[in-house]
């Protein structure tokens, strides 16, 4: 970006009304989707950092490089020292109705901590809400699953280690939970900054809104169907296949298409082969759950799907993404609700739009910030008229 009069595109009536699709906004610093290598962090191809410390990648985001070990000993502690969510918001979250979707937990659960935690000063929220995040997630699980109370914190022990002892999931493999939830945090924690998630956080957070207001309009964002709520909707794709017999999972998916059904898990709004983070979750799959059933269906479907994908000329990414397999690793681990698997891509998610909104706020355009959002959209349909 050197030169700033450079025409990046130029804007033509047909790119209208198509949701500001590969439109440029703005610059991102914290990461990278390149349609054919996926999502890198700060430079760092995904594929490096998948088996790194989650707090060392929540680091490299919020500072833009990896931690020494002294670095990440002493971010490890600040982290630590935060941790504890006000307990009136668990008391508030007891009477939330039991049929809100997760992400409607997730969503009034930010704004209450807004309510009651916020300092005014963003790179504090910022790091507050990443904290907090786990203790919060985990008692929507149990308070809405009726697992029972909310399981005190114990933040010393890392912060998934922590997130997986407050779940207590009834009958779940602790060991497992934890090695996949490092992988999966660290896969979802950024994709560049125009996902609709991220771009709405960063819209509301550019009215001087706090970070826990713009983070819960972010989380409206990604709890649609066609963006966070598609990693649910996958696993309940795979358990509907309901084989891994290549020749079955064929006919199921062609079946499907021929209905005029979605192959969940497939394509992507940029990338235009298998996202990495699919191919990382398909390795680790092959480590921690080899013989699940729902996961030899994942498998199945990565080559029947494309293969039947790509014979149709209109699709132009037929590979699997992000969602093809993290819901069948989740249910794998003992999470066998897929109702909770998007606000376990928020978890993830609030420190990458975080990192990206105090970037907006603090650093970009020479640390003036960037303004109020305003793009500007064209009167149609409506010829000058007067009242008579
Ligand atoms: C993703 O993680 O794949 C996204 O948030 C969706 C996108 O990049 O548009």
């Amino acid at each position: 970006m050197s030169d700033h009069n450079e025409v990046l595109l130029p804007i033509t009536e047909k790119h209208l009304n198509t949701g500001l699709r590969g439109i440029p906004v703005g610059t991102c610093r914290t990461s990278k989707v390149d349609p054919v290598k996926g999502v890198s962090y700060v430079g760092y191809p995904i594929a490096e950092l998948a088996f790194k410390d989650p707090e060392a990648v929540v680091h490299l985001l919020l500072e833009r490089a990896l931690p020494t070990p002294e670095q990440l000993t002493f971010f490890k502690a600040d982290l630590r020292a935060r941790s504890g969510v006000n307990p009136k918001i668990i008391e508030t979250l007891r009477s939330l109705p039991a049929e809100g979707h997760p992400m409607e937990w997730l969503e009034t659960g930010l704004i209450l901590l807004g309510m009651t935690s916020k300092s005014g000063d963003i790179l504090e929220d910022a790091r507050n809400v990443i904290a907090w995040a786990p203790e919060l997630v985990a008692a929507i699980f149990r308070l809405r699953s009726g697992w029972g109370d909310p399981i005190p914190s114990r933040p010393e022990l890392g912060l998934i280690e922590n997130f997986v002892h407050m779940l207590g999931v009834p009958g779940g493999d602790t060991d497992r939970l934890v090695r996949m939830l490092r992988v999966f945090y660290i896969l979802h924690l950024d994709h560049g900054g125009g996902n609709l998630s991220t771009f709405t956080g960063k819209a509301v957070a550019s009215a001087r809104t706090d970070i826990f207001s713009s983070l819960a309009a972010a989380m409206c964002g990604l709890y649609g169907p066609l963006h966070g709520r598609a990693n649910q909707d996958g696993l309940a794709f795979v358990r509907r296949v309901g084989s891994s017999d290549p020749e079955r999972v064929e006919a199921f998916v062609r079946g499907e298409l021929a209905d005029g059904g979605k192959i969940f898990g497939f394509g992507h709004a940029v990338l235009r082969a298998e996202d990495p983070r699919a191919t990382i979750q398909y390795e680790l799959g092959e480590v921690l759950c080899p013989d699940d059933p729902l996961f030899a269906t994942a498998r199945t479907l990565r080559t029947v799907g494309v293969k039947v994908l790509q014979e149709i000329e209109k699709v132009s990414n037929p590979f699997p993404n992000v969602d093809a397999v993290s819901g069948s690793l989740l249910n794998a681990s003992g999470l066998t609700d897929p109702n909770y698997y998007t606000v376990l891509f928020g978890l993830s998610r609030i420190t990458g739009i975080a990192a990206q909104i105090v970037d907006e706020r603090l650093r970009l355009r020479d640390g003036r910030g960037v303004p109020i959002y305003r793009p500007k959209y064209i009167a149609e349909d409506q010829p000058e008229r007067t009242v008579r």
